[in-house]
């Protein structure tokens, strides 16, 4: 369908990564769409001569941030303003109907049949369930709604900082308007519903069309061993949690047998960090050039802990991470 597409976003070289590879899961299930990539201006040469081998069309955008730190700061996430670059995408006027896919998300089937959906679709957060979450969603574009939106930001700004929480309070009819606007939570299944709700996780994950590795550690964080296939740790703050093995593997899988042989060929000489720890030279060129670390947060007393669980601030993505709990039941059981 030449009037219809899958749309996404990337506005620097790791997203990117994350786009290459959800675009080769797209075609590997046989999409009759195109695919759209929106680009921030600072792409890299190289990242954007392999997207333009795998999407159809490749556009640059300018970026838009809401700088709302504070905001920012109540989800951890202060590199998320940017995510209202994601905005743009209702000017892609020659389709009449999209799909929007974060670079952080994975297909495991054909999702065509999301097309038959209407804006605004969107599956819940599973942080707050009366929410959408915007990592996936059906719309309309149009200049009208486009402009709509961006007086919105402009006058309410964001309950989130970024373009999650423009988007709910704009299609804010959505918790209870018309449920066919609700898609099933295997379209976006997030990497942290099996700390949320493990036993659904067990019942219905295998069902999953869309993994979203939601949260601060994505896939290109960690490293991949290409002699044994095997995932290793990420390189961001120890502690954080894990995303989903099986899951991790098979966004590693795509991106070293589907993504990084063009990646390579587009870099040709000029040294880039596959993530791949066979890549000896290549990996220390660059290991002297990747940022450090973030700083970690201060220790907290467990009283502050508690109170922080008991606010509905739970540290997800470290102390109170599957694997934390996991480890203390393991002591207990023992
Ligand atoms: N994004 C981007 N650059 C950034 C941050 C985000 O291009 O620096 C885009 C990308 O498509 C990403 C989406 O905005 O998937 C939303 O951000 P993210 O997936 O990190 O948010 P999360 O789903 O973890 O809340
Ligand atoms: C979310 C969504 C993501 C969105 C971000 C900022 O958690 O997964 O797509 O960009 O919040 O609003
Ligand atoms: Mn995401």
């Amino acid at each position: 369908m030449a009037d219809q597409a899958y749309v996404t976003l990337a506005t620097n070289d790791d997203y990117a990564k994350g786009a290459m590879v959800l675009g080769r899961s797209l075609r590997n299930h046989n999409t009759t769409k195109q695919l759209v990539a929106l680009i921030g201006p600072h792409i890299a040469e190289p990242c954007r001569a392999t997207l333009s081998s795998i999407y159809d069309e490749v556009h640059v955008v300018d970026i838009l941030d809401s700088r709302d730190t504070a905001h920012l700061a109540l989800m951890k996430r202060p590199d998320l303003g940017v995510t209202f670059t994601k905005l743009h995408c209702w000017q892609l006027t020659r389709y009449t109907k999209c799909v929007f896919m974060d670079a952080d998300t994975l297909v495991l089937s054909n999702i065509d049949e999301l097309f038959e959906r209407e804006e605004l679709s969107a599956a819940p957060d599973p942080g707050w369930p009366d929410c959408f979450n915007s990592g996936v969603f059906v719309f309309k574009p149009s200049i009208e709604t486009y402009h709509r939106l961006m007086t919105h930001c402009v006058e309410n700004g964001s309950f989130d900082g970024g373009d999650q929480g423009v988007l709910n309070s704009f299609f804010n009819t959505w918790s209870t308007a018309d449920i066919s606007k609700h898609l099933p939570f295997i379209y976006n299944l997030s990497s942290i519903a099996m700390y949320t709700y493990l036993p659904a996780f067990q019942q219905y994950g295998h069902e999953a069309k869309v993994v979203h590795f939601l949260g601060k550690v994505k896939p290109w964080n960690y490293s991949y061993d290409t002699q044994t296939g095997k995932v290793k740790g990420h390189t961001l703050t120890p502690g954080s949690s894990e995303l989903h093995p099986d899951f991790l593997v098979q966004w590693w899988n795509l991106y070293s047998s589907g993504v990084l042989p063009a990646l390579r060929d587009s870099y040709g000489d000029k040294p880039f960090c596959s993530g791949c720890s066979e890549d000896k030279t290549r990996d220390s060129v660059v290991e002297t050039i990747q940022a450090p670390p973030p700083p970690q947060d201060p220790p907290m007393s467990s009283e502050e802990r508690k109170q922080r669980w008991e606010a509905g601030q739970a540290d997800y993505m470290g102390v109170d991470s599957f694997e934390s709990i996991q480890r203390k039941l393991d002591c207990f059981l023992k």
